[in-house]
């Protein structure tokens, strides 16, 4: 997959592109005035992560369902576009452009892969367009340009929180098995700080193709160097249920090895196709379904309204429901001004009442803080569950 090893599958685009491009925008500043929010998102909706895009896009039509498709005074459009997942971070920077210059996108919502909107990045600081990132978790992605504000995590958020409970639950030695990408390196790097600044050491480490479906020899590799934990981060979905079984297929927990993964892999969504294999698997995140406050409550509600009352929502849900509720709060304090400078402010200190609880967005870094939840897979009438057995309040970017 080019563009993914080590890199951010992005290169600088010709200063004469951007020029045609602003000079197309220029007349557009605060568009307002036509009575419009149009949101621009870009997602995955084909290919290996398309049920990814899937969800996020249920999260926002979730949230319209529930607080409406008008707001200031303004009536919101969304203008959806097909990112095709990973690797393709030339297609969502193009996809991106048309949107602000076609559609006259206002914002832009989207980015579940880090390659992509990192791809995107230098277009939306000279395009001057707020873009709420929905997933990609890559700490050093908001650096990237002041008008990134994250709607979603972190990897060291969750990989740090996992070396500290680690440490301090009797774990001396770890192997780390994270996909070969920047959020997989984050993932690697945090864990293995944070477990060793507090008497943990990291024995082995192994690096896994993005999109892998495979990982016997892998598993087969970290048993053999007989640690007490393994630490593994992979992006979800079915690459992630790949993972979960061939750990369970190989015997890992059963040899005595403790799983340890980010809250990703172990989605809500995704635990009826892991079954057992996911029985005291620890993991952090920053949802889970089970979590009891009234956000979660209305969410839930309408979520089961929407899909059936047995529907179990992916924590990727939330997140684009979060990343609207952002969109409508920044265009309500902004009273309609569609200024891309007056909604960064108005993102800025903001606080959503979240289905995953307080969430603020840190003014300093446009990341988000927010509990992270350590969970263990649990059998609980007659399902299987992440549940959580601590939380860890307030957790900012570690890496900033
Ligand atoms: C990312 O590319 O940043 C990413 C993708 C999927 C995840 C987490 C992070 O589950």
């Amino acid at each position: 997959m080019p563009g993914l090893r080590g890199g951010w599958g992005f290169r600088g685009r010709a200063a004469a592109g951007l020029a045609a491009l602003l000079a197309v925008l220029a007349p557009a500043a605060s568009r307002a005035a036509d009575g419009k929010l149009t949101i621009g998102v870009v997602l995955p909706m084909s290919g290996a992560f398309a049920d990814q895009g899937q969800h996020y896009e249920n999260g926002i039509k979730l949230y319209q369902k529930l607080h409406g498709t008008t707001v200031a005074g303004l009536t919101v459009e969304t203008v959806v576009r097909d990112d095709q997942g990973p690797g393709s971070g030339d297609l969502a920077r193009r996809l991106t452009q048309e949107l602000i210059v076609r559609n006259k996108a206002d914002v832009i919502l989207g980015y579940s892969f880090t390659p992509n909107a990192m791809a995107a990045a230098s277009l939306l600081t000279e395009a001057k367009k707020p873009a709420v990132i929905v997933n990609a978790a890559t700490s050093v992605i908001t650096e990237k340009s002041p008008y990134f504000v994250r709607a979603s995590f972190t990897l060291p958020q969750l990989a740090a929180s996992l070396g500290r409970w680690a440490a301090r639950n009797g774990i001396k030695t770890a192997y780390t098995i994270v996909s070969d990408y920047a959020p997989g390196i984050d993932a690697e790097t945090w864990f293995k700080q944070s477990f060793e600044a507090r008497g943990g050491k990291v024995i082995g480490d192994a690096r896994t193709p993005v999109s892998a479906m495979e990982y016997a020899p892998f598993l087969q590799r970290a048993m053999e160097a007989k640690p007490d934990a393994v630490f593994a981060f992979n992006p979800g979905g079915d690459v992630s249920v790949a993972f979960m079984k061939s750990a369970r297929e190989r015997g890992l927990t059963k040899a005595g090895i403790k799983l340890l993964v980010t809250g990703d892999v172990v989605d809500d969504n995704l635990l009826p196709a892991m079954g057992d294999a996911v029985d005291g698997v620890i993991s952090t995140l920053h949802y889970q379904v089970d979590i009891e406050n009234r956000a979660n409550a209305e969410f839930l509600k309408g979520f089961r309204e929407m899909f059936g009352p047995a529907a179990v929502p992916s924590y990727r849900v939330v997140q684009g429901y979060d990343a609207t509720a952002m969109i409508y709060k920044a265009v309500e304090k902004t009273k309609g001004n569609l200024d891309a400078a007056a909604l960064m402010e108005a993102f800025k200190g903001m606080t959503v009442d979240s289905p995953r609880g307080p969430m603020t967005i840190d003014p300093a870094t446009r990341d988000v803080v927010q509990n992270i939840y350590i969970r263990q897979g649990q059998l609980k009438d007659g399902a299987w569950r992440n549940l959580a057995i601590d939380t860890i309040e307030d957790v900012k970017d570690p890496a900033k």
